[in-house]
């Protein structure tokens, strides 16, 4: 047997009061790995103290970066000294989004040696499409031994037409293009707030950028890139997150820093389900009093309805009043929480990419695993209203991006904290 950590959630109370919006780890992410394209310090504020950021931090400091958190809480990253070394495997399968250095490392140093990142819960997650860019605009590029190794003189400009809107390949290639020679032009580009985020960084470090949150976005690579200071965006999947916690106790929460403009699918499908959501000034305020309605939600790339919100969306609907069927369109395994959240009374059937969600009256507290970031925020939503204690597991999966999570929930009043349990060797 062995011990694990667990998040124990006892179900029944409402959640009230006001939190502050974190600011977005995909957006903090990429913008970090852009200070690899600047020889000078570069500030970045409202950056979320999780995981992944940590994790991103110390593949930095492997590179040659110098790294350090400022008094006031800003990340100051130094790339002047590049290593020539590797982003190894051992910490890129901790991160996928590792890969993100690949484009600046390559634009910056003229060769990149990135772990090939693997696989995870929710799919195959390949990165063809990054690579396919990249040699379009000079690289030559060799997969061997599950290391990407990328060679370019200079990176030219060039065209590219992305067959999917893919988020960080569209980043990736923002940032090769910020010291290409000419100009890029990314057609069927990410839409996504945190693109639109990583744009202004570069504008700010002197990059020529336009288009950014259209599907066609055009880049002038620049000589000289130049240090520069930039405050990350709120993180509207925390938020979202948040909003769907609030609506399914019938609490009435306002949380500061949320934009409902970067929100407005989620907002549109909370209302339809019968939520008060309120922008006032620069806060959120989401409030409810009866079981949802049934809605039928289907992700998409921005501005759809995002696939990160869908598990959590799952667990609300699981106690709605009628029949919803919930789509995944972006990622081919993205339902590990069905079971677990059956495990708690859902009445859920999947049917190839689409889940079936009856609505029941009430769910019951359980032992249960998360299998990925997202799929533990709907197990912990699931647990707030559930009759009884959920033992949710997997809670690392949750500290990689939600920050202060358990102090935000308590804040507001749910019953949550961090137990020890023993869980079978294999679990
Ligand atoms: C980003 O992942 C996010 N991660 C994910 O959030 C998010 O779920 C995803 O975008 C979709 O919105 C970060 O930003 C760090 P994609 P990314 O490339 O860029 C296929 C979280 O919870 N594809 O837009 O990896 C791919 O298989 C994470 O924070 C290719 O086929 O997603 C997927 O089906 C989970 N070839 C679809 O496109 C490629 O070269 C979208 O992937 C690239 C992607």
């Amino acid at each position: 047997m062995g011990v694990k950590r667990a998040y124990l959630v006892e179900g029944g109370y409402r959640l009230r009061g006001e939190i502050t919006i974190s600011g977005a780890k995909n957006a903090a992410l990429p913008i970090m790995a852009s200070s690899l394209l600047v020889e000078g310090p570069v500030v970045l504020e409202n950056v979320p103290r999780v995981k992944d950021v940590e994790t991103l931090i110390e593949l930095l400091q492997i590179l040659g970066a110098k790294v350090t958190w400022s008094e006031g809480g800003s990340l100051v990253i130094d790339a002047s000294e590049l290593k020539d070394s590797t982003a190894p495997h051992e910490l890129v399968r901790t991160m996928r989004a590792s890969i993100l250095v690949l484009g600046p490392l390559l634009a910056r140093t003229g060769e990149a040696k990135v772990s090939l990142p693997g696989g995870c819960a929710i799919g195959a997650r390949p990165i063809d499409l990054h690579l396919k860019g990249l040699e379009m605009m000079g690289a030559e590029i060799k997969v061997e031994r599950g290391y990407i190794q990328a060679k370019a003189r200079k990176l030219k400009g060039a065209r590219i037409y992305l067959d999917l809107p893919t988020v960080t390949g569209t980043e990736n290639l923002l940032m090769a293009a910020a010291l290409a020679e000419g100009e890029t032009v990314i057609e069927n580009a990410a839409r996504e707030p945190e693109v639109v985020d990583l744009a202004k960084a570069l504008k700010e470090m002197g990059v020529e950028v336009e288009g950014e949150g259209t599907g066609i976005i055009k880049v002038r690579g620049t000589k000289s890139p130049k240090s520069f200071s930039h405050r990350v965006i709120p993180d509207r999947i925390e938020a979202g997150t948040f909003m769907v916690a609030a609506a399914i106790t019938n609490g009435n929460v306002t949380l500061k820093g949320a934009r409902a403009d970067h929100l407005e699918a989620v907002v549109g499908k909370l209302r339809e389900a019968g939520i008060e959501v309120d922008q006032q000034g620069d806060s959120l305020r989401v409030s409810s009093w009866d079981r949802p309605r049934a809605v039928d939600v289907r992700t998409a790339p921005y501005p759809g309805f995002p696939t990160d919100m869908q598990a959590q969306f799952m667990a609300l609907m699981s106690i709605a009043r009628g029949l919803c069927v919930i789509t995944e369109t972006i990622f081919e395994n993205r339902f590990l929480h069905v079971n677990e959240l059956r495990r708690m009374g859902a009445d859920i059937r999947l049917q190839g990419q689409s889940a079936v969600v009856q609505g029941v009256p009430y769910l019951t507290g359980a032992p249960v695993m998360a299998t990925d970031l997202r799929a533990g925020a709907s197990l912990v939503i699931a647990g707030l209203v559930a009759e009884g204690e959920t033992l949710v597991g997997g809670v690392q999966h949750l500290e990689r991006g939600y920050e202060r999570f358990l102090e935000k929930l308590s804040a507001l009043g749910a019953r949550v904290k961090e137990v020890e349990h023993e869980v079978p060797e294999d679990g």
